[in-house]
Formats: structure tokens, C-alpha cells, sequence
């Protein structure tokens, strides 16, 4: 197979990273997540105490180095060689890695990363900016939506803690879609050449069977 490009774009909790992850396994290519960039980023800026109102200097940046790996359904992230795999879905983290990620600088670092693990593989890689502005060049894009009621059904159930209430997390949902597509820099928005799927009445495996079948009738 040529080198290819894939972006899986869309709302929050539609499924990208199940998708992409799939999409990695079955074409035997490299994953990357591109929000978990961003969120190790931030936990390296909360550790130090810098706030996003200040302009990340480059020196700062030079300090950061992040590496992802992906095998077989099991993703790893490493900032600075120590695995925080899981520290990057930390409260603190998930709370402010919005102010951080809507910061010029921190947004060149990560297009910077992903355009480097390009260079010489093939790629899936899900966010919200992929198939418009780090990837507009992809073979192939993604985007995917979904009714707000019924991702945030599925979330409850992801999160599995009866005093969460699933009409406070659609409220969430509706307020992230907002911020997520009104946002001033990389809105999520849907790049013209990319196939939309609405996934709200698809079971994971449907939605794989539409990607892969695009994928294997270009
Ligand atoms: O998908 P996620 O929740 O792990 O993303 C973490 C944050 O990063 C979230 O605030 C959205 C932001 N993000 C972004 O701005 N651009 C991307 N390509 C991916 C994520």
C-alpha cells in the first residue's frame, strides 16, 4: 500500500478514537491521537505552574517532548520519556487543556509533531482540525456527528456513575459543540472533501464498515 493519510474529524464523543484505533489495526498503519497531545502539553504546563495567559516561549516548548505509541488496542503516551498515559485524563487536565489548546503557539507545536510522524508512514489520526488544517492534503477524511442526546447516553454509560446525570452531560455536549465550532482558531468544522457519518443510530462496527468501505473503493 502507498503512503496514506487518514483524518477521523468530529464532535466530542462520537467516536473518533474507537474508529481511528480500528482503522490502524486493520490496515496495519500508525495511530495518533491528537487531543492527547495537547492534553500532555497541558499537564507539563500545570506541573510548572505556567498559566496559559502567558505566551508559551519557545524555551518553554524546547523543555516538552511527547511521543505516542500505539499496538494492538493499547496507546501509550510518554512526556518527557515518563508514561502519563493516564494522568492525561485527569480532572485538572481535562478542565484546562481548552484554554491551552486555543493558544497559536501550542497549536503550531502539535501540527508540528503530527506532520513529523508523516514524513515517512501512513497515518490515521482523529481530532477536530485534522482533514482542514494540519492534514488538508489527507487521502482520505472523516467526520463524524451524532445526535447530542444520544452521545451523551453513551458517555453516561462510558462513565458508569449513577449520580452523573445524562441530561447534565447533553447540556455539557451542547455547550462543548458551541465552543468547539464557534472557536476563533481550528473550529471544528467539516472539511468540504470529507465524508460525513452521522453515528447516532450506527453501532461501532457500522460505522467501521462505512470507513473501510470508502477506504477500499477509492
Ligand atoms: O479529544 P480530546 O478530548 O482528548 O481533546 C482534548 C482537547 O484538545 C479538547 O479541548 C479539544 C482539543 N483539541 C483540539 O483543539 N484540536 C484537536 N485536533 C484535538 C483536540
Amino acid at each position: 500500500m502507498n503512503k496514506v493519510i487518514i483524518a477521523i474529524d468530529g464532535q466530542a464523543s462520537t467516536g473518533k478514537s474507537t474508529q481511528a484505533k480500528k482503522i490502524a489495526d486493520n490496515l496495519s498503519i500508525n495511530y495518533r491521537d491528537s487531543g492527547a497531545y495537547y492534553r500532555a502539553i497541558t499537564l507539563y504546563l500545570l506541573n510548572t505552574n505556567i498559566n496559559y495567559d502567558f505566551k508559551i516561549s519557545q524555551e518553554i516548548l524546547d523543555q516538552i517532548s511527547i511521543s505516542q505509541e500505539y499496538k494492538k488496542g493499547n496507546f501509550r503516551i510518554f512526556l518527557n520519556d515518563d508514561d502519563v498515559t493516564n494522568k492525561v485524563r485527569g480532572h485538572m487536565v481535562s478542565l484546562s487543556v481548552s484554554n491551552y489548546a486555543k493558544k497559536p503557539e501550542i497549536r503550531k507545536f502539535v501540527f508540528d509533531q503530527l506532520r513529523k510522524s508523516a514524513e515517512s508512514k501512513s497515518l490515521v489520526v482523529d481530532g477536530r482540525d485534522i482533514g482542514t488544517v494540519v492534514f488538508p492534503e489527507a487521502n482520505f477524511k472523516f467526520f463524524l456527528t451524532g445526535k447530542p442526546r444520544i452521545r451523551a447516553e453513551r458517555r453516561h454509560k462510558q462513565i458508569d456513575d449513577d449520580s452523573v446525570k445524562v441530561d447534565i452531560i447533553e447540556q455539557e455536549i451542547n455547550i462543548r459543540d458551541k465552543t468547539d465550532s464557534t472557536r476563533e482558531i481550528a473550529p471544528l468544522r467539516k472539511a468540504d472533501d470529507a465524508f460525513k457519518i452521522d453515528v447516532s443510530d450506527l453501532t461501532i462496527d457500522e460505522v467501521f464498515n462505512k470507513i473501510l468501505q470508502k477506504i477500499k473503493s477509492d
